[in-house]
């Protein structure tokens, strides 16, 4: 066993356990979303940070293993705004509208967003930029515009 300190709680635990194996087992809950447990973790995701004394950056806790007189903070203010962050860069890669999507109401990410206070995107990536751009030229359009309408062309009114 080896002691570390979560959250300035000093506990022990087993030794090549991960900081979020080591958090659940103190009952803390950090977000994932590329983690399943039993499998080979790849840390893709980056939703589940936390800071560790010592280290620079923020580390994914499901791909770090704990070790001795490690020091974790799983829910500082540093922490919380990188993992907004990371969850508002994810969403700006998502069509920009939960409510015409499939997975609306039974989503993970949907869902630690709103654990996370997220209410809009600051980000715009591809997808939300692309459907704006689709929307922007149906707005554009003139009501009764038809392709097959005499003289319709994109040229007369799109
Ligand atoms: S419901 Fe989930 S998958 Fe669908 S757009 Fe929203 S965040 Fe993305
Ligand atoms: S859950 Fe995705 S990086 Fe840890």
């Amino acid at each position: 066993m080896i002691n570390i300190t979560i959250d300035s709680k000093p506990m022990s635990v087993e030794e090549g356990a991960t900081v979020l194996e080591a958090c659940k087992t103190a009952g803390i809950n950090i977000p994932t979303l590329c983690y399943l447990e039993k499998i080979q973790a790849i840390g893709a995701c980056r939703v589940c940070l936390v800071e560790i004394e010592g280290v620079k950056d923020l580390v994914a806790s499901c791909v770090m293993p704990v070790s001795d007189g490690m020091k974790i903070q799983t829910n500082n203010r540093r922490v919380r705004e990188a993992r907004k962050v990371v969850v508002e860069l994810l969403l700006s890669e998502h069509e920009g509208d939960c409510k015409t999507c499939d997975r609306n109401e039974d989503c993970e990410l949907q869902s630690i967003a709103r654990d996370l206070g997220i209410r809009e995107l600051r980000y715009e990536g591809e997808n939300v930029m692309r459907v704006k751009r689709r929307r922007a030229v149906r707005m554009k359009a003139p009501p009764h515009w038809c392709a097959t309408a005499p003289n319709a062309s994109p040229a007369a009114g799109v």
